[in-house]
């Protein structure tokens, strides 16, 4: 039986076993992963940002961000070491880990458009030696032999 569990035309199908037969399961798929939803979030937000300066929301706020850096310092992260942002959004936690003295920092994000918002962020904040790739994550994961690890070469 398939299911529109999120209102939003999402189709719900029941996990399988291995051998084909239905097993119950707690978790439903949800708009928040889909790139389709992300896309049309960060389009809205880039166009807030060119028309009204507003760098957007901060998905888990701003004490979630500090509370990163202090354990950063706390356990004594080198401010050399490479940092990896997945999912970068508007880059605002780059912009913050700078600010903070780290100085390899790079951030990752499948939506085009999420990556054009960091890049006018990092370029209106005056911040030029933050690296920034349009990536999925899990689709470098896939591949064999630390394909993340290529993909960021590259960039
Ligand atoms: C909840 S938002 C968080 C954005 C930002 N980090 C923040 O705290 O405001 C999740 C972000 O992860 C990105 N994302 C989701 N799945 C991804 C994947 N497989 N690879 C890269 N980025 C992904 C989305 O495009 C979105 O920008």
């Amino acid at each position: 039986m398939n299911a529109d569990a999120d209102g939003q035309g999402g189709t719900v199908l029941p996990a399988q076993s291995r051998e084909g037969s239905p097993v119950a399961c707690d978790f439903v798929p949800s708009v928040l992963g889909t790139r389709e939803h992300w896309d049309a979030v960060y389009e809205r937000e880039l166009r807030t940002f060119q028309e009204y300066g507003d760098t957007g929301e901060i998905w888990f706020g701003e004490e979630s961000m500090n509370r990163l850096i202090r354990w950063m310092q706390k356990h004594k992260i080198p401010l050399d070491a490479s940092v990896l942002d997945i999912g970068t959004g508007n880059g605002v936690f780059l912009v913050e880990l700078v600010k903070h003295g780290f100085s390899n920092v790079t951030g990752i994000d499948y939506s085009p458009s999420a990556i054009k918002l960091s890049a006018s962020i990092l370029e209106k904040e005056g911040l030029s030696n933050i690296n920034l790739k349009d990536l999925s994550f899990l689709k470098s994961c896939q591949h064999p032999s630390s394909a993340l690890e290529v993909d960021l070469e590259t960039l």
